[in-house]
C-alpha cells in the first residue's frame, strides 16, 4: 500500500513521523508544495488549485491513500478533493474538540494560519461545539517561516510568540491548540514560554488514528517496506542535502517525543 501525503511544506512531516509509528508495512510518497509555500496568505481559490494539483500528482504516482497533512488545504479543499477522487482521504482538523474537553472552565486559544482561522470549517467546528464564549483566535505566519528557513532554535523564535502573545492573558487559558503542522516542532517553545499548566495540543494523533482505521477497512495488502519518496512540487527529491534535511527533521520529531 502507498499513501501519499502532502503540504505546503515540512509542517506535514510531522504527521508522516507520527505515521511511520503505528503504519507498518506501507510505502510513503511526501509531497512538500515548497513552490507555493505558504498557503496561510493565499486566498482561497488559489490554495484549492495547489491542492487539487498535489492530489491529481500523488494519485497518480500511485497512492492508495491521501493524507492532506494540512490543517489550511483541508479547510479549503478537503470536499472537492473528497467529490472528485474516489480512494480514501485523510484531512486534518485543529484539535479544537480535545481543547473543549479539557477547558475546565479556562480559555483555549486556536493557532493557526490567517486561511484556516477565516475558513467556515474552523467556525463551524466551534460553533457545533458550542465553545463561542471560550475560544480565541490566534494567526501565527511567523512560525510558518521559520519552519521552513529551519530555525527552530528558541533566541530566534521566543521573541516572535512572546509578542504574537502578549494581548492575551494566558493565566485564563488552560489550552493551546496547535492548528497547524508547521507549528508543531515550535511545541517546545511554547512550553518554555507558557510553563507546565498550560496545554499545548495538536491534531496530528486523530488524523494517525483515522488513517489507521482507513486502512484497516480496506483490503489493500500491506506490504509496502516503510519507504519514503521525497517530492517537491512535482519534482522527485534527490538532492542529497534537501534529503538530509527531511532526515534530520525526523530525527528531531524523535529527540521531541523523548
Ligand atoms: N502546514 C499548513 C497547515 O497545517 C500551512 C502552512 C502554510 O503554508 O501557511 O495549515
Amino acid at each position: 500500500m502507498i499513501i501519499g501525503l502532502f503540504d505546503s511544506g515540512i509542517g506535514g512531516i510531522t504527521v508522516l513521523h507520527d505515521a511511520l509509528k503505528i503504519v507498518k508495512n506501507a510505502d510513503f510518497l511526501y509531497y512538500a508544495d515548497t513552490e507555493n509555500v505558504p498557503y496561510g496568505t493565499k486566498t482561497k481559490p488559489e490554495v484549492r488549485g495547489y491542492v487539487l494539483n498535489a492530489a491529481d500528482f500523488l494519485i497518480s504516482h500511485g497512492a492508495d491513500i491521501l493524507v492532506v497533512a494540512c490543517n489550511t488545504a483541508t479547510s479549503v479543499a478537503i470536499e472537492d478533493l473528497r467529490q472528485k477522487y474516489t480512494i480514501p482521504i485523510i484531512g486534518m482538523e485543529p484539535a479544537v474538540k480535545p481543547a473543549v474537553e479539557n477547558h475546565k472552565d479556562k480559555r483555549i486559544l486556536v493557532t493557526a494560519t490567517e486561511l484556516a482561522l477565516k475558513e467556515e470549517k474552523l467556525k463551524k467546528l466551534i460553533t457545533r461545539l458550542d465553545a463561542e464564549d471560550i475560544v480565541d483566535l490566534l494567526p501565527l505566519p511567523g512560525l510558518v517561516r521559520f519552519a521552513e528557513n529551519l530555525m527552530f532554535d528558541e533566541q530566534s523564535v521566543l521573541p516572535y510568540l512572546k509578542d504574537a502573545l502578549s494581548p492575551f492573558s494566558m493565566r485564563n487559558y488552560k489550552t493551546v491548540v496547535l492548528g497547524c503542522t508547521h507549528f508543531i516542532y515550535f511545541k517546545p517553545v511554547f512550553e518554555a514560554l507558557l510553563g507546565p499548566d498550560i496545554d499545548i495540543i495538536d491534531g496530528n494523533r486523530g488524523t494517525v488514528n483515522k488513517l489507521l482505521a482507513t486502512i484497516t477497512d480496506l483490503s489493500i495488502p500491506l506490504e509496502g517496506t516503510n519507504q519514503i519518496t521525497y517530492y517537491q512540487s512535482g519534482s522527485q527529491v534527490t538532492d542529497e542535502n534537501i534529503l538530509l534535511n527531511f532526515s534530520s527533521l525526523m530525527t528531531k520529531l524523535n529527540d521531541m517525543d523523548k
